[in-house]
């Protein structure tokens, strides 16, 4: 009589299962399955040697050996469900953060916030003053070609008047020459063409926005500043428009007691030119040392645009007139606050900026 090849199924599934149970991790699960239920345990090897049995035989061993292998193989999953729990614990504890101490030795409460800085601010302050006089605000961009920075400007290459401004070249000739900005009065060229195209003219703007200046910073000068530019293009526009315009917007920023002058200037951009000032907030026009005892201080250049201009953006000289202005915002900021150095505005000396938030 020939034994039977299950004879010792019983004490193989015990092991099988004692073998299960001692699996400690994850990865000796993955690695032990193959022997446990795989193609290379004791089941498959069993299954194998079935095929020599009589039918009948046969098919009551492998009824009894699909038991074993569902016990195990129950075995098996449930284990591998701890074993997952397990490491799904273990790393959600080792990426924990403890921010107890943190909490008490690093965040001051009332925490210090910050706050916009002094010339953003009266950026926004003098946008706002524009605006309520009917200006659209513009923006435009701080790499300029030589064409908008100067030559639609009417200031051709190699015109002394670019000594005016010290600028700062980012590409020599070739295919053409690029600088950063030294005004904002390129937006206004910008604008211009926008109109022409969009058939939108008359304008009425303001175009605020950051310069650079190959300057050496001083009391009075930064080498990368802030302009405001004006522009109003319609028709029938005269000097005194322009007049009326700079001084509404000297008493409306400035207060009531700080009016605007003109003085004859020069600008290849305008005809006439004029240089702008208001009375120095300093002394309150009864002269110091700021205003070099003259009682007056100079904010901007401005005038009636020049003929030259609108040829170069395509607008009939004949129909519409218009005048331009631009100031500096950082001069703005030093009368309006009294800062005798400008370079303060930069240094951000946290003692300074306190004194504005
Ligand atoms: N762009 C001139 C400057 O920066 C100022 C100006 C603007 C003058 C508009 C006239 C008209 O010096």
């Amino acid at each position: 009589m020939t034994t039977s090849p299950l004879a010792n199924l019983a004490t193989q599934t015990t092991e099988l299962l004692a073998a299960v149970h001692a699996l400690s991790t994850f990865e000796a699960l993955r690695e032990a399955e193959p022997f446990i239920t795989g193609k290379r345990s004791i089941l498959s090897t069993l299954q194998k040697s079935l095929g020599g049995l009589e039918p009948e035989a046969r098919r009551a061993a492998g009824a009894q050996l699909q038991e074993a292998r569902r016990t195990v193989e129950a075995a098996l999953e449930i284990r591998r469900s701890e074993l997952a729990l397990a490491a799904r614990a273990e790393l959600l504890e080792s990426d924990r953060l403890d921010l107890g101490d943190v909490v008490v030795s690093a965040v001051r409460w009332p925490a210090s916030v910050g706050h916009p800085s002094l010339v953003a601010s009266t950026q926004r302050e003098l946008e706002d003053v524009f605006i309520a006089m009917g200006f659209t605000v513009s923006d435009g961009p701080e790499v300029e070609s030589d064409w908008y920075n100067f030559e639609a400007l009417n200031i051709p290459p190699a015109h002394p008047a670019r000594g005016m401004w010290d600028t700062f070249y980012v590409e020599m000739g070739e295919p053409e020459t690029v600088v950063l900005r030294t005004h904002t009065s390129p937006t206004q060229i910008h604008l211009m063409e926008g109109a022409v195209e969009n058939g939108s003219l008359p304008i009425h703007s303001v175009m605020p926005g950051r310069c650079y200046r190959r300057d050496t910073p001083d009391a009075r000068h930064l080498a990368t500043f802030h302009q405001i530019e004006g522009l109003v293009v319609d028709r029938g526009i005269t000097f005194a428009d322009l007049a009326g315009v700079i001084e509404t917007f000297t008493r409306k920023y400035f207060g009531p007691d700080i009016s605007s002058r003109l003085r004859p200037a020069f600008f290849p951009f305008t005809e006439p030119s004029a240089e702008f000032e208001i009375t120095c907030t300093i002394c309150r026009g009864e002269g110091c040392r700021t205003c070099s005892h003259t009682g007056w201080i100079e904010l901007g250049g401005c005038g009636m645009l020049d003929p030259a201009v609108f040829e170069a953006v395509g607008i009939d000289g004949d129909e519409w007139s218009g005048f331009a202005f631009g100031f500096g915002i950082e001069r703005c900021v030093q009368m309006r606050h009294q800062i005798a150095d400008m370079r303060a505005l930069i240094e951000n000396d946290v003692r300074f900026l306190r004194q504005f938030s």
